[in-house]
């Protein structure tokens, strides 16, 4: 799964991502199913996607009491995508009770990564003071979010490239790394606050690179796509 690029399948049908991903010969290519296709769709989506073998990131940010959040995990454990994530906003017992769900859940040796948002990528420091009342800098509370999802059985954190290096010296080199907040240098910044390049996510640390409209907003989604590739795989700047 390392160094996989997940493309944000932010589509309200499965029938508009089907067209997506046929139309720019996306096949097969890593998705990430999050809350807007999975809540109109359901299971029945991901079966979809594994018939046409998507390995998939299901980014539901799970953030419930603890025991709801277990048999949730349990459940979406029989649906044996590569990796789910939580919100580690939810606290140590959550965490703990969601890597509870996917060990019960799981089957045929299918083990599911357990990844744990630390501070929304669309979230800056001031916001983070002011409202969530968090005092201090972002990039330190993300680290800190980060150790205790590791030591309460996390696999990796959803971050900001520019935290990814933080997030492995505290973490260890086999935590992983997820990264959104991903452009191509054309492309614009919507409403993420801390954005970088491909090829700056891969001399930063990050793992996994989460990657969405700049693809499926660009004028040829397919060449997008293959720029993306090119800077994160081969280092190759464009
Ligand atoms: O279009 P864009 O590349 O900004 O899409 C990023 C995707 O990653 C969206 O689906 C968003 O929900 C998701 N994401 C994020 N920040 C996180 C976790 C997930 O942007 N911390």
């Amino acid at each position: 799964m390392n160094k996989s690029i997940y493309l944000a399948l932010d589509f309200p049908t499965w029938a508009d991502s089907k067209q997506f991903l046929e139309s720019n010969n996306l096949q097969g290519s890593p998705v990430k199913v999050g809350m807007e296709l999975f809540y109109r769709e359901g299971p029945y989506v991901i079966e979809k996607l594994k018939e046409n073998n998507h390995p998939i990131f299901l980014d539901l940010k799970l953030h419930d009491i603890p025991t709801t959040v277990m048999k949730a995990m349990r459940n979406i454990a029989k649906l044996e995508v590569d990796m789910v994530n939580v919100h580690a906003l939810g606290g140590s017992e959550m965490i703990r009770s969601a890597k509870e769900g996917l060990d019960i859940g799981g089957s045929n040796g299918h083990q599911t990564k357990l990844i744990a948002v630390t501070l929304l990528t669309s979230m800056d420091n001031e916001t983070m003071n002011s409202e969530l009342l968090l005092p201090g800098e972002l990039d330190k509370n993300a680290v800190h979010f980060a150790e205790f999802a590791k030591q309460n059985g996390a696999d990796g954190v959803v971050c900001s490239v520019y935290e990814a290096r933080q997030m492995k010296a505290a973490c260890g080199s086999s935590f992983l790394t997820v990264t959104p907040g991903i452009r191509l240098k054309q492309a614009s910044s919507d409403d993420q606050k801390r954005i970088a390049t491909p090829n700056f996510a891969r001399e930063n640390g990050s793992d996994v690179l989460v990657i969405g409209r700049s693809v499926t907003k660009a004028a040829d989604p397919y060449q997008a796509y293959k720029q993306v590739v090119k800077e994160w795989q081969h280092g190759i700047k464009t």
